[in-house]
């Protein structure tokens, strides 16, 4: 990419999600042209087509039916099991649903959603080049924080989603997001910043949308693990 260019993308980038100012970050303006993306790989699946066979989400999606495992499904309008390139490399998790999320059966679709997709857009993605879960498939009442009951038995269902994706990254949204994938007590501060392995992926801990949304001075924060997200991806 042409330094112009890539001086635009990062202009681009502040005015969309609505921060002052510019980086002076050199590793920004000083990085080179990524380049195509290198195709995905299907390990797991020989070249004969007789390796071990990866199940699909339609299999996970089937399995998990009108779920009635926990007490949610009392209040749910739909179930909202997830959305995107169902081969996408890069994969992103939140809490739960909310209630437009509720009313429409799609993660990440209220105002929180549409932050989340400018920050796609912020590394050249679009949705539809991604994949997009909870780790709970449904809303809890007045959007509480999800009970270990809720997420020992969904939880299961999302580790399912992302070993039938295989993203090569996986960008946890939030401190319960964060906690529940690492299986971890820490707070989101002592787990920002770093890159977790997480079932053959790069896991990258942010903040999470709605939290942007109340505290906007901390997306500065997000574009620099969007800018690690960029160079997983292009590496
Ligand atoms: N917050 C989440 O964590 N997930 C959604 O789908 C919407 C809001």
């Amino acid at each position: 990419m042409r330094r112009r260019d890539a001086w635009l993308e990062h202009v681009a980038f502040f005015s969309e999600l609505g921060v002052d100012g510019m980086s002076r970050d050199p590793a920004w303006s000083g990085r080179g042209d990524p380049g195509a993306p290198e195709d995905k790989e299907f390990a797991g699946v020989s070249a004969t087509g007789d390796g071990p066979v990866r199940e699909g989400l339609d299999g996970v999606r089937s399995d998990l039916g009108e779920c009635t495992r926990c007490k949610l499904h009392t209040g749910r309008a739909n179930l909202v099991f997830g959305v995107g390139n169902p081969d996408a490399d890069l994969m992103f998790v939140g809490e739960a649903p909310g209630r437009d999320e509720d009313q429409q059966g799609e993660p990440f679709v209220g105002r929180a959603g549409q932050l989340l997709t400018k920050i796609i857009a912020s590394i050249g993605l679009n949705r539809s080049d991604v994949y997009i879960a909870n780790v709970i498939k449904c809303r809890p009442p007045n959007n509480r924080n999800p009970e270990p009951d809720e997420i020992e038995n969904c939880e299961p269902f999302l580790l399912r989603q992302v070993d039938a994706v295989r993203p090569r990254v996986v960008v946890a949204l939030g401190a319960f997001a964060i906690r529940t994938l690492l299986s971890s007590g820490q707070s989101i501060s002592a787990l920002r910043g770093q890159i977790f392995d997480y079932r053959g992926a790069k896991l990258v801990p942010t903040f999470h949308p709605a939290f942007l949304l109340r505290s906007p001075d901390r997306k500065r924060d997000v574009w620099e693990d969007m800018k690690k997200v960029r160079s997983l991806l292009e590496g």
